[in-house]
Parts: structure tokens; C-alpha cells; sequence
């Protein structure tokens, strides 16, 4: 079932058109991928599903609702939780408390938001940073700590801003296995990541900005073929992998 739509985005600047009539969507139980150049329209276009940037035109559906004139407040209550691709923590708080905080704010009756925490943190493997303050966390850990405090909104669909940024091998591995295993118990995931083959490994769908614009939909496949892409983005020296 499709999550989350957009139909026909239009963001303007000024007189710059930072999203062009963008129509994308993202199914439950599947990664969609975000990509394109620098300065394509990926965070804005973020920024419109989340309800921090009201576009200039077009719909963002979830669930077959429209939700264009809703405040970013009740998205996030509605399902719809994010990650930033500069990370924003409490950072003199300590990361339990990080994941606490986003638990107590959408708290279910009869369960206590610091078990939710704590199952959350183990399960994005940061049990022994609990204790922590956040801002002592390496770029790896942080991101994680963004990752668990966005599931603490017990989200039905989850947009990532480039979560790999930063890692190492090890930890991207990690953390695409993580990915896989949520969307394996029905979350969406849109995942705006400029590491090209660890988009290819996860999505199995990918929409490609461009100025702004949608120059491609496909599967990684596809994309990786489609000749508009590679002149636009894939071609600039991005390794796609040698088993692509
Ligand atoms: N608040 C703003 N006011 C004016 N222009 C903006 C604003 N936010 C973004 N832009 C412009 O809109 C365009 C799209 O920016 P956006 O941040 O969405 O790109 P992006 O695809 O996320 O890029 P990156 O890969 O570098 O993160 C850029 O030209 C950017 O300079
Ligand atoms: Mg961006």
C-alpha cells in the first residue's frame, strides 16, 4: 500500500523553482530512494512532507489523505518522523534522555516511555552509550541516536537525509541492515543518501532529482541504465559498484 505521495510539489525561492512539480511515492514495507545532484531539491522537498515548507503548489497525501494544510506537529502524530541531514540532538543531554524526550511526546497509554527508550536503543545497538551525553558521540553513534529518537515517534513512514554521511564501512553495513529489518516489519522509508551503491543495495524504487525536477523513477536497475541519470549525477564520478 502506498504511505506517502506527493503529487505535483512546486517549491519557489524568489524567482529559483528549488522543486519543479515533484510527484513521488513511498510504499509501506519498502526503501525509496532520493537522489540527485547537490542542490536538486531533496531536503526541500523533505521539508514540504514534513510541513516545515508549505509548497507553492501541489499535494502531500499520507495514506490516501491529504495532509498539504496540516501543521508539522500533527504529521509527526499522523506517522510521518525524520531525521536531518545536519544532525540535531540535545547534545548536553545524555542519548537516553535524547530517545526519553521523543517517547514521552508521543506516548501510548500503559507503556512506560523510558522502556520504550531503552527497547529502542537496543535495538539500534547503542545500549552501551545510553548513559552517554549525546554531543560526546562519534558521527556514527549520532546518527543512530537520530534514528531511534525518529522511531520513538512510532512512525509509519520515515525519511532519512543522507543517514550514511559520516560513517565508516562497518557502520554503513549496519546500519543498511537496520533499514532492511524496518522496513521488513512494514515501515516506508524514503532514504536520501548520496552513497549511490548503498542506495541501489536497499531501494526498490529510486526517483532522481534534478534542478529541482523529476529526471527519472525506476528501479535501481533502471536507474543505472537510464542515460539522463548518468549524464546528470551517476556519471560525476559516483561509484555505482563494480556488482551493478
Ligand atoms: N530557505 C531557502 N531559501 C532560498 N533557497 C533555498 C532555501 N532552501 C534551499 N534553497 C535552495 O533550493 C535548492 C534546493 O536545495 P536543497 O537543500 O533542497 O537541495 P538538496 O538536494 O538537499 O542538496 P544537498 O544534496 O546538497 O543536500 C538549492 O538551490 C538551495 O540553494
Ligand atoms: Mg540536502
Amino acid at each position: 500500500m502506498t504511505i506517502l505521495e506527493t503529487r505535483e510539489v512546486s517549491v519557489r525561492f524568489g524567482g529559483h523553482m528549488a522543486v519543479n512539480q515533484v510527484s513521488l511515492s513511498v510504499e509501506e514495507g519498502q526503501i525509496t530512494g532520493l537522489i540527485g545532484p547537490n542542490g536538486a531539491g531533496k531536503t526541500t522537498t523533505f521539508n514540504v512532507i514534513t510541513g516545515l515548507q508549505p509548497p507553492s503548489r501541489g499535494r502531500v497525501q499520507l495514506a490516501g489523505k491529504d495532509i498539504t494544510a496540516m501543521s508539522a506537529h500533527r504529521r509527526a502524530r499522523a506517522g510521518i518522523a525524520r531525521t536531518f541531514q545536519r544532525l540535531e540532538l540535545f547534545g548536553s543531554l545524555s542519548v537516553r534522555d535524547n530517545v526519553i524526550t521523543a517517547a514521552e511526546l508521543n506516548r501510548v497509554d500503559g507503556q512506560d516511555p523510558k522502556a520504550a527508550a531503552d527497547a529502542l536503543l537496543d535495538r539500534v545497538g547503542l545500549s552501551d552509550d545510553a548513559g552517554k551525553r549525546a554531543d560526546s558521540l562519534p558521527t556514527g553513534g549520532a546518527r543512530l541516536v537520530e534514528l531511534a529518537r525518529a522511531l520513538a515517534c512510532r512512525p509509519r513512514v520515515l525519511l532519512l537525509d543522507e543517514p550514511a554521511s559520516g560513517l565508516d564501512d562497518a557502520e554503513t553495513d549496519r546500519f543498511a541492515e537496520l533499514l532492511t529489518d524496518l522496513a521488513r516489519d512494514g515501515l516506508g522509508i524514503l532514504l536520501v543518501e548520496h552513497d549511490v551503491p548503498l542506495v541501489m543495495r536497499l531501494c526498490s524504487e529510486i526517483t532522481v532529482l534534478n534542478f529541482g525536477e523529476v529526471l527519472a523513477t525506476g528501479s535501481p536497475t533502471q536507474i543505472q541504465k537510464d542515460q539522463t541519470v548518468i549524464d546528470a549525477y551517476l556519471g560525476q564520478g559516483t561509484d555505482v559498484g563494480e556488482d551493478l
